[in-house]
């Protein structure tokens, strides 16, 4: 593994709302040496145009860029095979956001085609990279993806469904609510990564404590819904992508901190057995090898412990419905 700030990053769907945002913020992470960048030649901003800015910083990061040309026949294997050699870190905002009239399955159907195209590319080209999926619906996408990784006796442990975002929310809710200086904040957000399946975990910070009780269940929703009051914001012409961003940056940093020697603990949605179910976003520790710990839940109030249930109720069935989405082995 290199020294800190050797490390190379690839950001796939570079170009998009959450791509190009992610693309700087990590351009500027001291700990990367080289960034390289995908997209379709279909992208609203050509992916050359993107590295040609983001390679004016006045940084060392040196940035290349690679395009899928659909029309050339291309595959995406071949179109990635320069980007993803020696890669320690695959970031995946890839996908269809979520437009008016689909529902969580319609999603499912197009973005696991697009994740898996890039998945399986990984596994070729750089198998022991960490891949954090950001491309939703993460609770489904990441347990298929992983299931792609065993099959090919691959550690299924390098697939990691982003979730920072409802760390962030959490963290700058709970310093709305309490005025506690924001970087002292730190709530444990577990489950998954959708609606009712999110669990802010307040009762295991101290500023989240401090929480009045008659709050306490409207800012879980809160947190649970803030995708939503980001989408009526922007009158449905698009979802988070500024925060999911910084929130991206902040798991892709801990990562390659971690692979630096300077271990790092974030949320994040991965294999898991902390639960009886097989996938679970619960605190994790990177380290030198990519996952180091993946840290029991925690004592829990009543109301998490109640909540607790229902999540793994609804997880239970989006893990199955992205197993099943996957496509028999061949
Ligand atoms: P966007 O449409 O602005 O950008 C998506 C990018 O992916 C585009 O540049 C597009 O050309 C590219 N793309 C599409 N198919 C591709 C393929 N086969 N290969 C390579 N690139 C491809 O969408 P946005 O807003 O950036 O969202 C991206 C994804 O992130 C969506 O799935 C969205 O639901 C998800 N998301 C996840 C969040 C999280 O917390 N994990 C939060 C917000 C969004």
């Amino acid at each position: 593994m290199p020294a800190a700030g050797n490390f190379k990053v690839c950001v796939c769907g570079a170009s998009g709302g959450i791509g190009q945002p992610l693309s700087m913020l990590i351009a500027m992470d001291s700990n990367v040496a080289e960034l390289a960048i995908y997209d379709l030649s279909t992208a609203p901003v050509p992916v050359q145009g993107v590295a040609a800015d983001l390679s004016h910083f006045e940084r060392k990061c040196k940035v290349t860029s690679y395009a899928r040309d659909l029309q050339s026949g291309a595959t995406p294997s071949e179109v990635l095979k320069e980007a993803l050699t020696g890669c320690h870190l695959v970031m995946v905002p890839a996908g269809v956001p979520r437009k008016p009239g689909m529902d969580r399955a319609d999603l499912l159907k197009v973005n696991i085609g697009i994740a898996q195209e890039i998945v399986e590319a990984c596994a070729k080209f750089c198998p022991d990279a960490i891949v954090g999926l950001i491309v939703n619906p993460v609770n489904s996408v990441v347990p298929a993806m992983a299931e792609l990784y065993r099959r090919k006796g691959l550690d299924s442990k390098k697939i990691i469904g982003v979730t920072t975002l409802d760390v962030v929310r959490a963290n700058k809710f709970v310093h709305e609510v309490t005025g506690a200086a924001v970087d002292q904040i730190n709530i444990p957000v577990i489950g998954g990564h959708a609606g009712s399946t999110i669990l802010p975990l307040f009762s295991q910070d101290a500023a989240g404590k401090t929480v009045p009780a008659d709050k306490l269940e409207a800012l879980d929703k809160r947190v649970q819904d803030a995708g939503t009051e980001v989408v009526t914001a922007k009158a449905g012409k698009g979802s988070a992508t500024l925060s999911m961003a910084y929130a991206g940056a902040r798991f892709a940093s801990a990562v390659l901190s971690g692979l630096a020697g300077e271990r790092r603990t974030e949320c994040a949605y991965l294999e898991s057995s902390v639960t009886e179910l097989p996938f679970f976003s619960q605190r994790v520790t990177f380290g030198p090898k990519g996952v180091e710990e993946v840290h029991p839940i925690g004592p829990l109030s009543a109301h998490e412990t109640k909540r607790l249930e229902a999540v793994k109720k609804q997880l239970k069935g989006e893990i199955e419905d992205g197993i099943n989405a996957l496509p028999p082995a061949s």
